[in-house]
């Protein structure tokens, strides 16, 4: 069994997350004398036949278009036509979409079955897949419905990530770097030291970049699963990402973290709170890895995306800050105040 990080709250393990491969390290994990039933993509279904086949499967389209509430009625349909009962574990096998629906069907298939997952993106394995949250979009509105269930565990894949394009690699490398810019200066400063080419290439590295990762993301989740305060600060780069998701269709997720987090970098130039010279940094370690930092979208029409994001209550919306590379902030700030700011920072 490759390496295990354990996430418990108020001393009850919730999950457990496995750093390896699905040859050696998924049969173990899986519940002895229980059916399994897969719910995979397409992609995946068709790259990786040789583990779907292994288990009775479902196969999902792609694309976030099909991460909502017919899925999810699709897949319910389909488990009582074949017959799954509360015995049966449901293991999602794939990226961040895959994960995230099949956490949420499994929480609500006859009010709750077992489920773990193999994550197969750069993405999903530094974030997706870990914490708990599961759901669907409405109505163009990201994640606007769903719940906090945590997997029994979640097989990151090292090996299954040179499936990957280039371009989904790069975006997993947003969130990456997004999480050492919140909470590990270590991290930050090892993807500093790489060019894309070595990352790509270095499976071992990439898995102790990882699992770096997940400890972050993890000891937040663990000090605050429903997040009611610290959760928030992994949202950075996140408000400007979802922005400009809304408003074009050019970026991936976290190509738009990555102009997310240079934006929130020097925001807190601005202001005051961190110096010059660490934005730079920030900035510098995006644009060596090959991202575009500048959005794709005007900004008036950011603004109006802004003005209806979730997060947003009344006319004030929560930002993340980055205070120091390795340390941010969750600040509540006036809407009027932040427009006039993007203004500023985003000419
Ligand atoms: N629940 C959470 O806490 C959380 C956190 C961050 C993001 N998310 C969600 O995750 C989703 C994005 O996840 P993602 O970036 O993994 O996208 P994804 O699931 O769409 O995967 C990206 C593409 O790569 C393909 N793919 C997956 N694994 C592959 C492999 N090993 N080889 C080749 N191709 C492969 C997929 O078929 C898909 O076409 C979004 O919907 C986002 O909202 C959830
Ligand atoms: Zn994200």
């Amino acid at each position: 069994m490759g390496r295990i990080l354990e996430i418990s709250h108020e001393g009850r393990l919730m999950s457990r997350i496995v750093m390896g491969g699905w040859r050696h390290d998924l049969h173990p994990l899986l519940p002895w004398g229980h059916r399994v039933i897969v719910i995979t993509d397409k992609t995946i279904a068709r790259r990786y036949r040789r583990l779907i086949n292994q288990y009775e499967h479902i196969v999902i389209g792609t694309g976030e278009k099909i991460k909502t509430l017919q899925t999810i009625e699709e897949i319910h349909r389909e488990l009582i036509a074949r017959g799954a009962d509360r015995q049966t574990f449901l293991l999602g096998i794939g990226g961040g979409i895959v994960t995230d629906i099949t956490g949420f069907v499994a929480s609500t298939f006859m009010r709750g079955v077992r489920f773990g997952f193999v994550s197969t993106t750069l993405l999903g394995q530094v974030d997706a897949s870990v914490g708990g949250k599961n759901g669907v979009n409405l109505d163009g509105y990201k994640n606007m419905i769903g719940c906090f269930n945590q997997p029994e565990f979640v097989l990151c894949d090292i090996e299954m990530l040179h499936s990957l394009s280039d371009r989904q690699f790069r975006a997993g490398l947003a969130e990456l770097i997004k999480t050492g810019l919140l909470g590990n200066r270590v991290l930050f400063e090892m993807v500093e030291a790489m060019s894309f080419e070595e990352l790509r290439r270095d499976p071992l590295l990439m898995a102790d970049l990882i699992l770096m990762a997940v400890k972050i993301k993890a000891g937040i989740v663990e000090r605050d699963e429903r997040e009611s305060g610290e959760r928030r600060k992994l949202n950075l780069g996140h408000t400007v990402a979802h922005a400009i998701e809304k408003s074009s269709r050019k970026m991936l997720h976290g190509e738009a973290v990555a102009v997310g987090c240079v934006v929130m970098a020097r925001l807190s130039v601005n202001m005051g709170l961190m110096p010059e010279r660490e934005a730079a940094r920030i900035e510098a370690v995006f644009a060596r890895l090959g991202f575009t930092l500048t959005s794709p979208a005007p900004i008036e029409k950011m603004i109006v995306a802004l003005r209806k994001d979730k997060k947003a209550a009344a006319d004030q919306i929560r930002i993340v800050l980055p205070v120091a590379i390795g340390r941010c902030e969750v600040r509540s700030v006036a809407f009027d105040w932040l427009e006039e700011r993007l203004r500023e920072v985003m000419k």
